[in-house]
């Protein structure tokens, strides 16, 4: 949108890219997964990613031989304010965590940057006993900051730069971009919180 041009220094990844890389990942996923499967998508960020890769794996799984189950769950975990992670990761349950007990669990999240969230998070879920956890994120951040975590599908791996769009958000704005894109100092600037 026009409002937020002044605020990003370049797209990084177009939505037609992320599109197409998503459906692959799709494929990939679908050869190697387990059923019943149960998609667990991370809020907020992840909800674009999330919805793009459900479209593709229905559409695999409609024309597919070997179908599988899979039910939706959704997570909503924060630790970041500006563009820092704030080091607490504050995880808020889905419906039925219990639920998950000897399901497959896909995991599907926007980025990794420092791994912290998806340490903590992936601590939490196996508590409840999966069958099998794998994780998908769309992008992976090559940073210094980075804990060593690596998911199991990964769509880009990208610079270290703070990065907006395709819902991921700075202090929540910017999710309703098509594209991920860096964003500028003038745009951190902004739209700072007020702390
Ligand atoms: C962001 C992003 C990931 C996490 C990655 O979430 O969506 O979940 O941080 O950072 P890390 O690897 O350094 O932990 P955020 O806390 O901004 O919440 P949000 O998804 O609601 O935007
Ligand atoms: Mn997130
Ligand atoms: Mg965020």
């Amino acid at each position: 949108p026009a409002h937020y041009y002044d605020d990003l220094k370049c797209v990084l990844l177009p939505k037609g890219l992320i599109l197409d890389r998503v459906q692959r990942l799709a494929e990939d996923i679908c050869h190697d997964i387990s059923s019943p499967l149960v998609a667990l998508c991370v809020l907020k960020g992840g909800y674009q990613f999330f919805t793009d890769l459900l479209d593709c794996i229905k559409n695999h799984n409609a024309t597919s031989e070997k179908s599988f189950q899979m039910q939706v769950d959704f997570i909503k975990v924060k630790s970041y304010m500006n563009d820092q992670s704030t080091g607490v990761v504050n995880i808020m349950g889905s419906d039925n965590l219990a639920s998950l007990k000897g399901k497959s669990i896909l995991i599907v999240e926007d980025i990794i940057d420092t791994g912290n969230t998806m340490v903590k998070l992936l601590e939490t879920i196996k508590k409840f006993e999966p069958k099998q956890v794998m994780v998908a994120s769309l992008l992976l951040k090559r940073t210094k900051r980075s804990n060593g975590y690596r998911p199991n599908y990964t769509g880009f791996e990208i610079p270290d730069a703070f990065v907006v769009g395709y819902a991921l958000d700075y202090n929540e704005y910017f999710r309703d971009l098509n594209h991920v894109c860096i964003i500028n100092e003038r745009g951190k600037k902004r739209y700072a919180a007020n702390t």
